[in-house]
């Protein structure tokens, strides 16, 4: 637990804290019993990180919003924390907890929700639209579906044998066939990867994508993608061929948004 903090708390030692911004989250389901629970686990996250602030804290499922959001409150006062985000929350989620922290005078300024070509949910269930209407922001995760929306993986060479995400994702390669190939044709025709295609998308819809990169040479990718513009017809060719592959990639974890 807190590994990767520990390594990015290392790396980072030789950098002014001004030059660059942190985020990381309290996960209700592993708080402990102590009297302030949030804060606990995030003096735990900035001793891992060496410094005394996180620039953006998230709450990372709305288990309890009504309880755990208060426990932000002194946390903002204080300076441990400058902004909140919220993960997995639906709207109703969104407005409750931006309710409680604005009681104290502060608000949600950004939401953390799973959102790919694979499942829009937050789309379909307006979490996208209220988000723009609130000045809030919107950070997309999994929108390369863990890998099987890069096109490095297809039935012939699936997603790494006994990992988690070969469970979930190899039964569904074969639906994913013809969207993947169009992505690989629309980034050929540009000179960019299959998996750029999946973020480009995520950006023309308006979010910011959290991409899980595992190698050096992905972050190239990242700084591209973000030169690369969709048309409107090439966005809803895609959005044509998800629906067709018709597959729901839900993670356990998550409520549908218009639940
Ligand atoms: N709030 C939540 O509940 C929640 C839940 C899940 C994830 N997240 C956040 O979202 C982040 C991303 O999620 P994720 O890593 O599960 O899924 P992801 O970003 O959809 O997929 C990551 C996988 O895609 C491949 N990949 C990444 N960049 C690539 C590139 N440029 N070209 C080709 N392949 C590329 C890598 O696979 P290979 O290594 O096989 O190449 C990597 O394992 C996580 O790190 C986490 O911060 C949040």
């Amino acid at each position: 637990m807190g590994r990767s903090e520990e390594v990015l708390g290392e790396a980072l030692k030789k950098h002014d804290r001004s030059t660059y911004q942190l985020s990381t989250k309290f996960t209700p389901q592993i708080a402990d019993s102590s009297d302030n629970p949030v804060e606990t686990m995030l003096d735990a996250s900035l001793k891992r990180l060496n410094t005394d602030y996180i620039d953006l804290y998230w709450i990372h499922n709305p288990a309890d919003v009504e309880k755990w959001t208060p426990y932000l409150i002194p946390l903002l006062k204080s300076g441990k924390i400058k902004h909140v985000g919220v993960s997995n929350h639906n709207i109703e989620q969104i407005k409750l907890a931006d309710r409680i922290l604005g009681e104290a005078g502060y608000r949600v300024e950004a939401v953390q929700n799973h959102f790919s070509l694979l499942y829009r949910s937050s789309e379909q269930a307006g979490v996208l639209d209220y988000c723009q209407e609130y000045n809030i922001k919107f950070f997309a995760y999994m929108v390369l579906e863990q890998g099987a929306l890069t096109g490095r993986y297809n039935v012939d060479n699936p997603l790494p044998a006994g990992s988690d995400r070969a469970n979930i994702y190899n039964g569904l390669l074969p639906q994913l066939q013809a969207l993947t190939d169009q992505m690989q044709a629309m980034g050929a025709k540009r000179g960019v990867s299959t998996a750029d295609i999946a973020t480009a998308w995520a950006i023309a819809k308006g979010t910011t994508p959290i991409i899980g990169i595992t190698k050096p040479k992905y972050i190239d990718d990242e700084i591209l993608v973000n030169k690369i513009k969709l048309t409107a017809e090439e966005i809803s060719l895609l959005e044509s061929l998800a629906d067709n592959a018709n597959v729901d990639t839900r993670g356990g974890w998550e409520q549908p948004m218009d639940a």
